[in-house]
């Protein structure tokens, strides 16, 4: 995830921020830059890559200045490329910003502004606001009106960053959606995105919240709403230590990861559903409406848990658009001799965008002629680049190896897919209101889940000494059998098999005794009752079961040892609420056995290689 740091005091700004972008690294990032503001000059050095690249542009010299503001990107629009790095300037080179963020309506206000005169120099959809702001700015408005102006023009989510030859001693700084803060020195000012950037400066700090905008000096700063109110913030005294900080106050990067799961599922759907119509907007798919009516069948390929993601697209395909759908292992498409033609449509999916097997079956299938998407979180990443178009997953850097957010985003992005290619068949305005309904209120739904964290790590208790587990769901939460036990075993080196609940009776149940922990995914759909059948089978031979079950559902009571309970959606979506309480489940064992939960053994957060 991006990150800002600026200084503004008596001091060089150049290295304080670029030691501040340093203390960001940890976020993920792929560019880097920064802005000096100089007696009546702005210099701007930027870099794709690391910050060492960055150092490297800087040379011996960096520009001289008491005002910078610095910026590490990780790339939502536009790959990471020097000219895509941000800070971004207006057409004289009066302003520099720096944005973390997503400006939804940047399209039309690009269009505008281009129609306007204006240069535009990136593919970002942040740079619209620095020529937004030049508008207001050059026509005579102070910076804190005119970055106040534009950002009323503009939709999404930001935390900015903005600096003016015109005011070389001030920074203004705005948030809506991204998280930043004022850090306090003596006789000297920071903002940044995360408080680690500063901490070897102050521990003194005033968090922005959504909607105000603050301008800071060497000697003063001031906080207010967008209707320029003057508000009174509380000075917040930070005690963590970096290490913690980084990790945003949570022990491990995974346990980060799986709880900021509503902000994530929020990301992929944001700007992308249309109520009305029960109709998705995917603006990347790059695939006109007509070429996709083409498409008489739809292949899904990946590896580990974006195949488990695949499983449950291919429900979801054939339930609701009615189109045939296979999955396949990226390793085993490749080298099969695989029935492809132009009328496939093949989807690959990929957190990192590189995994060497799934990069292949999709150049594989292209070289045959089928029409290629990609469902991938890191933008600018090589399987981003070579599909024809697709669906960004916006999660945010996934730094713990065993994958959870970008697992759920997968699913996410999966059914915006289904509705996509069900609204061009036989799937009624109704149907497609239903689910989009169901998706919007998933992230309130994921944050009730998630509450259920201290339920889950008393259950994990009673696990710790196991070394064999089973998994077992039906229908949509099939796949999740083998995600949740994917995940045990991934982590804590526990064995663990994940099953179709009905064919356990074909071989796993010899193994169930009372030493074996079955774990069910039991949420009221539409093949409930078929599973409390099988759950039946299970406890008649004593093994301890713990059922994921819906809010309210007492049925299961008397059959299982413990139970967790998860909000009630569509049957589709319930995948995304059921897989939470199993990455819980995964990580507290894991940490309960004093395994390394971020690095577990011989894993790899990207395989490269095949
Ligand atoms: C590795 C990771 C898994 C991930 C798989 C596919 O094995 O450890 O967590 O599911 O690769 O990665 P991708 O980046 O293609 O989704």
């Amino acid at each position: 995830m991006c990150g800002i740091v600026g200084y503004t005091g008596p001091r060089q700004g150049a290295g304080l921020v670029l030691d501040g972008l340093k203390r960001l690294e940890y976020r993920g990032y792929d560019s880097a830059g920064l802005a000096v503001v100089d007696s009546g000059r702005l210099e701007v050095v930027k870099a794709a890559g690391k910050i060492a690249a960055l150092e490297r542009a800087l040379g011996a010299h960096p520009p001289a200045g008491h005002t910078a503001l610095a910026h590490t990107r990780w790339a939502t629009h536009g790959a990471p490329t020097d000219a895509n790095a941000h800070p971004h300037t207006d057409c004289g080179g009066t302003l520099a910003l720096v944005h973390n963020g997503i400006i939804e309506n940047a399209t039309v206000l690009r269009a505008a502004l281009v129609q306007r005169g204006h240069q535009l120099r990136s593919e970002t959809d942040s740079e619209v606001l620095v020529h937004l702001i030049e508008e207001l700015h050059l026509g005579g408005a102070p910076l804190l009106d005119a970055v106040s102006g534009a950002l009323a023009q503009v939709e999404g989510a930001y935390g900015i960053g903005v600096v003016s030859t015109r005011e070389p001693d001030t920074l203004v700084a705005a948030r809506r959606g991204s998280p930043l803060l004022v850090a306090i020195g003596d006789g000297e000012h920071f903002i940044a995105s995360d408080a680690s950037a500063v901490l070897a400066h102050t521990r003194s700090v005033v968090y922005l919240d959504d909607g105000e905008i603050a301008v800071v000096r060497p000697g003063d700063y001031r906080i207010l709403d967008l209707a320029a109110v003057e508000r009174v913030k509380a000075v917040s005294r930070i005690d963590w230590d970096l290490a913690t900080i980084e990790r945003g106050g949570y022990a491990h990067f995974m346990l980060k990861e799986i709880l900021e799961q509503p902000e994530t599922l929020r990301n992929v759907l944001r700007g992308r559903l249309v109520e009305d119509d029960g109709d998705v907007h995917l603006g990347g798919l790059n695939v006109t409406d007509a070429d996709l009516l083409a498409v008489d069948r739809i292949v899904l390929t990946g590896c580990g848990s974006s195949w488990h993601a695949a499983l449950i697209g291919e429900y979801m395909l054939e339930e609701l658009a009615r189109l045939p759908v296979e999955v396949e292992y990226a390793s085993e498409f490749r080298y099969r001799n695989p029935i492809v033609d132009e009328r496939t449509l093949v989807v690959g999916l990929s957190q990192s965008g590189e995994t060497a097997d799934t990069l292949a079956a999709l150049r594989e299938a292209k070289r045959r002629g089928a029409r290629t998407l990609g469902i991938v979180n890191v933008v600018g990443s090589t399987i981003a680049r070579e599909v024809d178009g697709g669906i960004y997953l916006h999660a945010g850097p996934e730094i713990g190896v065993a994958s959870t957010k970008a697992f759920t985003g997968q699913i996410a992005a999966l059914a915006l897919l289904t509705l996509k290619m069900g609204r061009l068949r036989a799937l009624s305005i109704l149907q497609g209101r239903e689910v989009v309904r169901g998706l919007a209120h998933l992230p309130a739904l994921a944050q009730r889940a998630l509450a259920q964290a201290p339920v889950v790590e008393r259950i994990a208790d009673q696990l710790v000494a196991t070394t064999n587990a089973l998994y077992l769901g039906r229908g949509y939460n099939f796949p999740v059998a083998l995600e949740g036990a994917l995940k045990l075993k991934e982590i804590s080196y526990i064995h663990a098999e994940g099953y179709p609940a009905a064919e356990m009776k074909h071989g796993p149940i010899a193994l169930i005794d009372d030493k074996m922990p079955v774990v069910f995914i039991a949420p009221r759909d539409a093949v409930y009752q078929k599973v409390v059948s099988n759950l039946e089978e299970v406890k008649t031979r004593g093994a301890r079961v713990l059922a994921v079950v819906t809010e309210g559902d007492t049925g299961l009571a008397r059959l299982a040892d413990y139970q967790v309970e998860i909000p009630e959606t569509l049957d589709l979506l319930t995948p995304i609420l059921s897989v939470l309480p199993l990455q819980l489940l995964a990580y507290y064992v894991a940490v309960r056995r004093g395994c390394n939960v971020d690095q577990p053994r011989n894993l790899a957060k990207s395989v490269t290689v095949e």
